[in-house]
């Protein structure tokens, strides 16, 4: 079967390669590779600069954005030939941690944890993948085109948690989110925002183009100002930042209300300097209450939730987020960004 895969460490290695068919284990589905989503994460692997081979190997099948259809499953299992499904990016540690043994492996302890198609396992960007049944989510079968949307859901639904459970900490009533960055992150984050009736500010650099549109067809309001003053004149409850631009990173904790509640989601470039006060942010957030909240990947509490949320979305804003669809051979394209791209989604039967 082809898979695309790359070497970890090495810049622009990615190539589709044949490689041999995957087989079902025990406890494991095979699974018919329909579409994987790209993100940044993806090229930073492909620019040579994170992800790890699994042990042994110089290659990984590239891919954690995944959506198939189950060719065989366990008899004993709830899943059947047919469904759409998506495989779980994370898996526990082996030792486990605390966390890792409660299920919570995106709390992991002790950076042990292995991801599809990042860290140490092979990814989803194959035409053939297995997954272990408990590792498997099924999706409502109406969700097909849009179903590789699932995997950054599961993100921003845990991202959405935390900020909950971080407000509860004493009465919490939020009425207004700011999200910087509409990116998919950004754009799903909206979403969730919406289907919990707040009242969503979107924010990002783009002044026109499918992001302001998604925005308003969400009926959230789009800002291309700067952040400053945008927070100034929306006073967000909450933030949650897609960015992971230091500057934003910044106003963005400055930016809040009281007892206000940041969430950072995107993973910023190291060795980037700015000059900051940190006086006056920690005046700020002393005086105010407020938290800043790092959120990473997600457990399958968190993938319930994501399942939930886009069998309530409107399909069609859904396929709004997907600009391009590139087929499997043509991956070289869908690796580079361009700058109206929101999603863009391999075409693995293409
Ligand atoms: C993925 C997460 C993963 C993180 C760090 C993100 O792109 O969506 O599932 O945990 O990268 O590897």
């Amino acid at each position: 079967m082809r898979a695309l895969t790359i070497q970890p460490s090495a810049a622009n290695s990615a190539e589709i390669r044949d490689v041999p068919d995957a087989e079902a284990g025990a406890g494991e589905m095979l699974v018919e590779g329909l579409a994987l989503g790209i993100c940044g994460t993806d090229r930073e692997i492909v620019a040579g600069d994170y992800g790890w081979a699994p042990p042994g190997r110089d290659r990984l099948v590239l891919g954690h954005e995944s959506l198939g259809r189950v060719r065989t499953a366990p008899a004993d299992s709830s899943f059947a030939p047919g469904d759409l499904v998506v495989g779980v990016v994370r898996r526990p540690d082996p030792e486990p941690c605390g966390a890792c043994a409660h299920n919570e492996f995106d709390m992991c302890r002790n950076g042990k944890y292995t991801e599809r198609g990042i860290k140490e396992i092979d990814g989803y960007g194959s035409q053939l993948w297995t997954v272990e049944t408990d590792y498997a989510v099924k999706l409502d079968p109406r969700l097909e085109s849009v179903g590789v949307l699932m995997e950054p859901t599961t993100v921003v639904a845990k991202a959405w948690e935390q900020v909950e459970k971080v407000g509860s900490r004493s009465w919490f009533e939020p009425k207004t989110v700011l999200i910087t960055g509409a990116g998919p992150i950004g754009l799903l984050a909206a979403l969730l925002g919406v289907q919990r009736g707040l009242d969503v500010h979107v924010l990002d650099l783009a002044t026109e183009g499918p992001k302001s549109e998604a925005v308003r067809a969400l009926g959230a309001q789009y800002h291309s100002a700067g952040i400053g003053s945008v927070a100034a004149r929306a006073k967000p409850d909450v933030i949650i930042e897609a960015t992971g631009v230091s500057n934003v990173v910044f106003e963005a904790m400055a930016s809040t209300a009281s007892y206000g509640i940041v969430c950072l989601t995107g993973v910023s470039p190291v060795g980037h300097k700015i000059a900051v006060d940190v006086g006056s942010a920690n005046r700020d957030m002393v005086l105010e209450n407020d938290v800043v909240v790092g959120s990473v990947n997600a457990n399958l509490s968190h993938y319930a939730a994501a399942a939930d949320a886009l069998a309530k979305a409107d399909a069609d804003w859904l396929s709004r987020l997907i600009t391009r669809r590139v087929p499997f051979e043509r991956f070289a394209e869908a690796l580079e960004a361009r700058s109206d791209d929101i999603k863009v989604v391999l075409d693995l039967t293409a």
